[in-house]
């Protein structure tokens, strides 16, 4: 069920395809002297995931596990992926460590604003982006290949290729527009400073196509964005069934 693209230099995006989903759902497997996973899937897909991430790195090697924010699409398999990786603990922003410690059977490290893990021949850098969708969350920024890893931020609807490199931005702006899940422009700009001063060449969301071009037109259409609040929108419905 999952497929596997190579995004940048030894970083994987895995993704499935949820029927009767909106959106597909990545996460991001970097190979390197301490692999790491970026987000885990859903629970229910783990056992499909697992061996998607077999055939990239061995699992019992995995050292770290960034969990974005807590949520079943970022972090649903956390314990499945704790159990096959002994020596992997979870990455989480300071907001999430108020959490996710009920919810992980291994202790998690906050990481600040910031911050950066080596992972050998790759570097993580940590962005804390509050409400960005959830209060908890966090990105993370490879300073190696410069590729952003957004989560929630600049996702698109709908299957297509792995990595693209033409502007899709208006697509993307149009889903937000329906989905409203962005609660503050005053948090989103901050994380869009944050984002700007790094000027990642990848962006690799959590939905729909990573991307690897055009990245100046997607900062600008995020900026642009005008938020508005959503009570519930039938677009967001997209949990698998175990
Ligand atoms: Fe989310
Ligand atoms: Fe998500």
């Amino acid at each position: 069920m999952h497929t596997i693209t190579e995004v940048a230099e030894d970083i994987y995006r895995v993704n499935a395809a949820v029927p009767d989903s909106p959106v597909t759902f990545s996460f991001f497997v970097i190979r390197d002297e301490e692999p790491a996973l970026v987000e885990t899937g859903f629970s229910a897909l783990f056992d499909d995931a697992v061996t998607a991430v077999r055939s990239i790195v061995d699992p019992t090697t995995i050292r770290h596990i960034v969990i974005p924010h807590l949520e079943g699409d970022e972090s649903g398999a956390l314990n499945r992926f704790l159990d096959v990786a002994p020596h992997a603990t979870p990455l989480c922003s300071p907001i999430g460590i108020l959490t996710l410690p009920d919810y992980s059977s291994r202790p998690p490290r906050p990481v600040a604003d910031g911050d950066t893990v080596s992972l050998g021949k790759h570097s993580l850098r940590f962005l804390t982006t509050s409400y960005v969708h959830q209060w908890d969350s966090m990105m993370a920024f490879d300073d190696t290949t410069k590729t952003l890893f957004s989560s929630d931020l600049f996702i698109e609807a709908g299957d297509g290729p792995g990595l693209v490199d033409d502007d899709r931005s208006d697509a993307m702006a149009g889903f937000y527009s329906a989905i409203g899940f962005l609660p503050s422009k005053a948090h989103l700009d901050m994380a869009l400073d944050k984002i700007d001063a790094l000027q990642p060449r990848t962006i690799a969301c959590h939905h729909g196509c990573v991307k690897g071009g055009r990245i100046d037109a997607y900062l600008a259409a995020m900026r642009g964005l005008e938020l508005r609040a959503v009570d519930w929108n039938p677009l967001l419905m997209a949990e698998p069934s175990h």
